[in-house]
């Protein structure tokens, strides 16, 4: 049976709602029951047929009213019972399922993880425990009972409030919760396992307590402070900036280390990936600190943006996500730094939102069609929509933006809403209107915006022409003209001197707006020839073209106020020398290096003690997959060689300079403090050029021996397979040795194995799937192993000879079975064929093709092999 596709236009409220739900969990991983006590309410008169979802249970019982029932009908995914003789508008059900946990390795539903038990309910996994109306638009109360072993599952968690227990006579033990908020069944949670648990306390701002708890795996207190630390800080900042507090007694967290994806905002009980919880300083990267502190933000800002007010139906998942997404990276941003926050969240978006706007995957940030609802977890909704939400933040500012939250808030609290609701809600706040802006919610696709620009000497006139074009999609092949706000800033082209916007001598604002296709910006004044800092702060996510010398550019770089466009131009000028020097690799001519980067970095690393953060962002060398989106056909050798001249080339030439700061960088003891992170940053990215000089062996052999923390370990751990020093095996020998029984830290050494530039580095890969620390049901192993060789190692994956293909479908081949939703996210590679030439194509193409020959082909692989091949 082919699956079947869902229209967001096709959406219905539902007949039936279910306002109460009882459930009994008699707990075991081989064995469980499940009892549900449904009440229903008739919506729609007249209906005479309630088709609950569910499928991977055994059904084993059905009761109308108290009384067995039988008149129903059931196949792979639903039962729908017939009620229509029910005259009543309300009726009970009570539902028997059984289960087995530990057999169930998709991780969505009820499963094991571990000595544990847990439950993943979003975006459908409910079906998986007992049949439901699994809808989200469906917000009823939940009560829960769990049972189990008291000496195996000392703790029994659930949502809400725990309001009675017991022990059992037979060496069990049972706990009830209820949860007093209306929910969706995507936001059920249950938890049981034997745990450490670290308690803390917050007072809210209108004087509660709220008892905080945080469970992680017997062991491992002493890496639970950081997430608590960043929970409270998460509490404080929603009520300092966003005037919201939390609702219930308790908020816990769990850490469970077989986890399909991030974090999962369950309603006062959030079930995390051990990967976003567990943090020290021998075992975590200044990186993991920071991702941990925005996942459990995240997380805890869901409570209103997802959970008090929720999606009407999964088409309006940006809602949530991208929403959610803007508040924690702002929380980032208000507690660190705002620059370097916005350039990592570009980098990833022109990175890999960019490349799905141009794959057969392309959606707008509000999809149209979905087959799989896990497919659309995307750094589209997630991230896109959160540049969205950023630019209608841009165009009403904080003040009006928050009384626009305020509304959305008091006229949606307690139900499902839609996108508009949103937008409206910000709209009517505001009194700026969003008629035009509100494409952006059914568009897809990556706008370009050309810009040239005409200087008039004698009247001392600047103008902007701006046109905006978006390129068709996979999905939908007619644009319409965008609202794009586009940020600008004028330099002085000889001393870099700001230069004020004025139209008929009054001030203007800087964020232009870009309505039409083609428009012209003018302003008075301008005594001489600017420079234009254009698409500041990326004020949209579009693509921007405008012919920037490399002069320009250094004028930029080194006097723009905006620390974002000083970024921005180094990137500029690292992307025009990969395309210079890849076509004159691919007419095979010789590389070289140009004058005006060499004099950019030297003076970027003769000024690095005015912004130590700045300076180690602005001499980071875009990754090979961030240079491959600057063409429409990717060659991957050429990018992997040219990438490693650049490299070797800065090390030569500016050895001196990067050992002078390097040896002036050192911290003393470890601390997680912006100071001390970002000097340990400018370091390190020192440290991963000079590994390519005489210097390297020595350097970062002693960088090694001398870390006191996993971020230095590790950024010598990476120079020395990067640029393949003698020391690279005994290095990676050492630390496998030290770290093999932690599956957290071990994934870091895998991923360096699976981005190794050797040559064999397949072999490599294939041999590791053996390893005593790898584990092929662990979504972060396969992540770690066969998503770094697959994503971040273009040279070897698009091996010529088909090999990186054969690898991804064999392992995609046994993925289908036992987890289909991790499958779908690794063969994302695989299906960007568009973007290669006719001989890889083929070969793709081939591979595609073995898996769409299989028998059982899940459906979230199904749809994306289904839009590859088309
Ligand atoms: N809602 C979660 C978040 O944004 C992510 C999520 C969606 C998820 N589906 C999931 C997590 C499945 C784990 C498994 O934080
Ligand atoms: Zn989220």
């Amino acid at each position: 049976m082919q699956p079947k596709a869902k229209y967001r236009k096709d959406y219905r409220t539902p007949d039936f709602t279910i306002t109460d739900i009882s459930l009994d969990f008699q707990l075991d991983p081989d064995r469980t029951f499940v009892t549900s006590n449904l009440s229903v309410e008739r919506k729609t008169a007249g209906a005479s047929h309630l088709r609950l979802d569910g499928h991977s249970f055994d059904f084993l019982s059905l009761k109308l009213n108290g009384a067995s029932y039988s008149n129903f009908e059931k196949d792979d995914e639903s039962l729908t019972i017939d009620v229509s003789h029910i005259t009543e508008d309300k009726f009970e059900l009570q539902i028997e399922t059984g289960l087995n946990p530990a057999q169930n390795t998709s991780l969505q539903g009820l499963y094991q993880s571990g000595d544990g038990i847990c439950t993943q309910c979003e975006a459908e996994g409910f079906r998986q425990i007992t049949y439901m109306l699994d809808r989200p638009d469906v917000l009823a109360k939940y009560r829960t009972k769990i049972t189990a072993s008291k000496a195996k599952y000392p703790f029994l968690l659930s949502n809400g409030n725990r309001i009675a227990q017991g022990d059992l006579e037979d060496g069990r033990h049972w706990v009830e919760w209820e949860d007093p908020f209306f929910k969706p069944s995507y936001l059920f949670a249950l938890v049981a396992g034997d745990f450490d648990l670290l308690q803390d306390k917050f007072i809210t701002k209108s004087g509660r307590e709220v008892a905080l708890e945080i469970y992680v795996d017997r062991g491992n207190l002493d890496r639970a402070g950081w997430a608590m630390e960043s929970l409270k800080r998460s509490m404080k900042w929603d009520e300092d900036r966003f005037d919201l507090e939390y609702d219930l007694d308790i908020y816990m967290i769990v850490a469970v280390d077989f986890f399909n994806m991030g974090a999962m905002e369950n309603k006062g009980l959030n079930v995390f990936n051990s990967k976003f919880v567990l943090a020290k300083p021998e075992t975590a990267t200044d990186t993991d600190y920071l991702d941990i502190e925005s996942v459990i933000a995240h997380e805890y800002f869901h409570n209103w943006t997802g959970n008090r007010i929720t999606c009407r139906d999964w088409f309006q998942l940006s809602l949530k996500e991208g929403l959610t997404v803007f508040r924690d990276q702002e929380f980032t941003s208000d507690l660190w730094s705002r620059p370097a926050k916005r350039i990592e969240d570009v980098r990833l978006l022109r990175a890999v939102q960019f490349a799905e706007d141009v794959s057969p995957m392309a959606h707008p940030i509000r999809p149209e069609k979905v087959i799989e609802m896990n497919n659309f977890y995307t750094v589209t909704v997630y991230e896109k929509g959160a540049e969205v939400i950023r630019m209608i933040h841009t165009l009403l500012g904080e003040e009006k933006f928050q009384k626009g939250m305020q509304l959305y808030v008091a006229e949606n609290d307690g139900s499902a809403a839609t996108c508009e609701d949103f937008v409206s809600a910000m709209e009517r706040a505001s009194g700026v209107d969003l008629t035009q802006f509100r494409r952006w919610y059914s568009q897809s696709g990556t706008p370009e915006l050309s810009v040239s620009d005409e200087y008039d000497e004698m009247h001392h006139v600047y103008r902007l022409h701006v046109s905006q074009h978006t390129p068709a999609t996979a999905d939908q092949l007619e644009k319409v003209n965008l609202h794009i706000p586009l940020k600008i800033e004028l330099y002085g082209e000889q001393s870099g001197e700001p230069i004020a916007l004025q139209f008929e001598g009054t001030e203007q604002h800087n964020v232009l707006n870009v309505l039409q296709e083609h428009q012209t910006f003018e302003f008075h004044n301008v005594m001489h020839k600017p420079v234009p800092a254009l698409l500041c702060d990326f004020s949209a996510p579009v693509r921007l073209d405008y012919n920037y010398t490399n002069e320009q550019l250094i004028t930029l770089l080194k006097f723009a106020q905006n620390d974002f466009v000083r970024w921005d131009a180094a990137q500029t000028l690292f992307n025009n020398e990969l395309r210079a020097n890849l076509s004159r690799y691919q007419s095979g001519e010789a590389l070289a290096f140009s004058e005006e980067l060499t004099e950019a970095l030297i003076y970027v690393l003769d000024n690095a003690d005015k912004d130590v953060e700045l300076t180690a962002l602005m001499l980071t060398l875009p990754k090979e997959t961030e240079f491959a989106e600057l063409f429409k056909v990717i060659d991957p050798n050429g990018i992997a060689i040219v990438r490693e001249f650049m490299l070797k080339t800065i090390a030569e030439i500016l050895r001196g300079r990067l050992h002078e700061i390097y040896v002036r960088h050192k911290c003393g003891t470890y601390q997680v403090v912006a100071e001390d992170m970002s000097k340990r940053a400018l370091r390190n990215v020192c440290l991963s050029y000079l590994a390519f000089t005489d210097l390297g062996n020595s350097l970062t052999y002693n960088h090694y021996k001398q870390a006191d923390n996993m971020t230095d370990t590790l950024a010598a751990l990476s120079a020395a397979t990067k640029a393949q020093l003698p020391c690279r095996d005994q290095l990676l020998a050492d630390f496998e040795e030290k770290w093999h029984h932690d599956g957290l830290v071990m994934d870091k050494w895998f991923m360096l194995q699976a981005t190794r530039p050797d040559d064999n580095v397949l072999e490599i890969v294939q041999s590791l799937l053996n390893h005593r620390s790898f584990n092929f049901n662990n979504p972060n192993r396969l992540r770690s192993l066969v998503g770094a060789f697959c994503g971040q190692t273009p040279k070897a994956f698009h091996a010529i000879d088909g090999s990186g293909y054969r690898f991804l479908v064999d392992i995609l081949i046994k993925l289908n079975e036992t987890n289909p939703q991790v499958a779908a996210r690794l063969i994302e590679p695989l299906i960007k064929l568009s973007r290669y030439d006719n001989q890889r194509q083929t070969l793709m193409r081939r591979g595609l093709e073995r898996l769409k020959g299989l028998d059982n082909l899940a459906r979230d692989l199904f749809e994306k092999i289904e839009k590859a091949l088309h």
